[in-house]
């Protein structure tokens, strides 16, 4: 696969404060860019990080079809750029373009792209602890046709943006039991745009509320927790890691969400995917065995709860507490990151 680099004139390195960074407000230097058309991908090419053309009949502004993913860049201690697990990424990407019914986009390419990329904007990813640098690679329609059909043409592009975390501390969030952000048979499995827009107004609500974010609830009943916002929810109660399954397609394949479920097993700890009641993360409150929650995304990493709302009463969670699981598991990846623990399960690569 040959990509066509197109270096910048002069590099923005210099002008950014590294040492405040907000999330996905400053860009790399480059992109990858690959075209669909006519059933196969092509024009690989690495280049300054700039506008699109799009026409305004692209099918992508008006009917959606728009995904994307998340992963991130470390600096290791030996100083090297690492990647933790992108082939999930490029996996889940393609389960989205599936259900989006959009091209899928060969492991290779994706790996490719984002490999050279990498090499060339490596200082871009941050030193400062805690920091790295943000990728996102996504996938738009790109047919200039205003009928009702997948379209026949797509860009795949990769931009990177040097990050702290998502969220600056501990979350407060609100169950959410009007709004729905997923029904069983819809797209919430997909890391589609359209989740992430109709999520928009329920969480403003929120948010003049006070909260950061919402726990969506089933479709159905809003008896159950789904997930929160921008990452899969957690709970600990009576020492069982609890968090809700994802066989029905309505809760996103977090893969954070599987690196813990995964770490919690090697450590021999309970862990249990399945329904979650509201109703349970009350009583469990009320009754002392509710030991904490926490959010799990590549975005947020692993961010602790300090309160939830339910029906509008407020419960204050215990959090940041010396010995709770969700530090240990937030602590045991930021050294995998460094290369300080021993990768056991192959998930880091250089
Ligand atoms: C991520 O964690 O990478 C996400 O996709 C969340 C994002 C919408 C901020």
């Amino acid at each position: 696969m040959e990509i066509k680099v197109t270096k910048v004139e002069q590099s923005k390195l210099g002008s950014v404060d590294f040492d405040n960074l907000q999330f996905g407000r400053t860009f790399s230097d480059h992109m990858f860019v690959a075209e669909f058309e006519n059933g196969e991908w092509k024009n690989f090419q690495i280049k300054p990080y700039s506008n699109f053309s799009i026409s305004p009949a692209s099918a992508a502004l008006h009917y959606g079809q728009t995904i994307f993913e998340g992963l991130k860049a470390y600096r290791n201690k030996a100083e090297e750029v690492v990647l933790f697990r992108p082939e999930y990424n490029c996996q889940r990407l393609n389960d989205s373009a599936a259900r989006m019914c959009m091209a899928s986009i060969p492991e290779e390419i994706f790996m490719e792209g984002l490999r050279q990329l990498l090499k060339i904007d490596q200082e871009w990813v941050p030193r400062k602890p805690g920091s790295s640098l943000y990728i996102r690679p996504f996938m738009f329609a790109d047919e200039e046709f205003l009928g009702v059909k997948p379209s026949s043409k797509y860009k795949f592009v990769i931009i990177t943006s040097p990050a702290s975390t998502y969220y600056a501390g501990a979350v407060k969030v609100k169950v959410e039991k009007k709004y729905v952000r997923a029904a069983e048979g819809g797209v919430g499995m997909a890391k589609n745009g359209g989740n992430y827009a109709a999520s928009l107004y329920p969480a403003k609500l929120a948010q003049d509320q006070g909260f950061h974010q919402l726990v969506w609830t089933d479709s159905k009943t809003h008896e159950y927790i789904e997930e929160a916002g921008t990452m899969n929810i957690m709970a600990v109660i009576n020492n069982v890691i609890i968090t809700p399954s994802i066989e029905k397609l309505t809760v996103l394949k977090g893969k954070t969400r599987d690196t813990v479920l995964t770490l919690a097993r090697a450590w021999g700890l309970s862990v249990e995917e399945r329904p979650i009641r509201v109703e349970e993360l009350k009583n469990a409150h009320e009754n002392g065995t509710l030991e904490e929650v926490f959010g799990v995304g590549t975005a947020a990493t692993v961010a602790p709860i300090s309160l939830i709302s339910i029906d509008d009463v407020s419960y204050d969670v215990p959090h940041l507490q010396e010995g709770l699981f969700s530090q240990k598991v937030a602590q045991y990846l930021t050294d995998l990151r460094l290369g300080l623990v021993e990768d056991e399960n192959n998930w880091m690569q250089k």
